[in-house]
């Protein structure tokens, strides 16, 4: 098999994942160091749109964005990774992603350096974050009121009407794009 030129044709996981050597150096390559920005590492394989959407990032505004998916990691089997060039995340917006990401890594770069590194924490409640799937809460009524869940283990909870928004639902009632 040629390593240098995949196949059009063929799925390319499937060719990788018969030479996980040769995906790591393939991942290298595509998802290069940057100068400046913020490097979201250590997601969990999956998760990288996700994290993308929370951020309000589509790619319209001509930012530079990477995205890795399923690359592989010592730490936990595959992960995803999002770079962002010449964009540092501020702590909201750390806040913010350690509801879907509570086991990424942040890395502010600066001229090549990694100057901080953040581990997120999960936090107990986020306010204006998502939309409550309850039409009838007192947040989708068009009242001046901010939604507000309490974040559980398993999902999060309207603070107005109780209702459960489960992890994997998530980016659908995110509010922030
Ligand atoms: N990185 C980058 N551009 C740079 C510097 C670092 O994209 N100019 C990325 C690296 O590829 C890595 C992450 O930022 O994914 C963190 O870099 P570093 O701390 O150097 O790597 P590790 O020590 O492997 O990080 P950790 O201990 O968090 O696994
Ligand atoms: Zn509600």
């Amino acid at each position: 098999m040629n390593n240098h030129e995949p196949n059009q044709n063929q799925d390319e996981n499937t060719v990788t994942d018969a030479i996980p050597s040769k995906r790591i150096n393939d991942q290298q390559l595509r998802v290069s160091k940057i100068r400046d920005g913020t490097v979201i590492d250590h997601l969990t394989a999956g998760e990288a749109l996700n994290v993308l959407a929370i951020l309000g990032i589509d790619g319209s505004s001509g930012e530079g964005v990477s995205v890795g998916m399923n690359v592989i990691s010592d730490r936990l089997g595959t992960k995803d990774i999002v770079k962002i060039e010449d964009r540092e995340l501020s702590q909201s917006e750390v806040d913010v992603l350690a509801v879907i990401a509570p086991e990424a890594t942040i890395n502010i770069i600066r001229d090549y350096a990694v100057v901080d590194k953040k581990r997120i924490e999960r936090p107990t409640a986020v306010t204006g974050l998502l939309s409550c799937p309850n039409r009838n809460c007192i947040t989708n009524a068009n009242e001046p009121i901010n939604t507000r869940f309490i974040v559980l283990d398993e999902g999060l909870r309207c603070d107005y009407c109780d209702s459960i928004v489960r992890e994997n639902e998530v980016p659908a009632y995110l509010d922030v794009a």
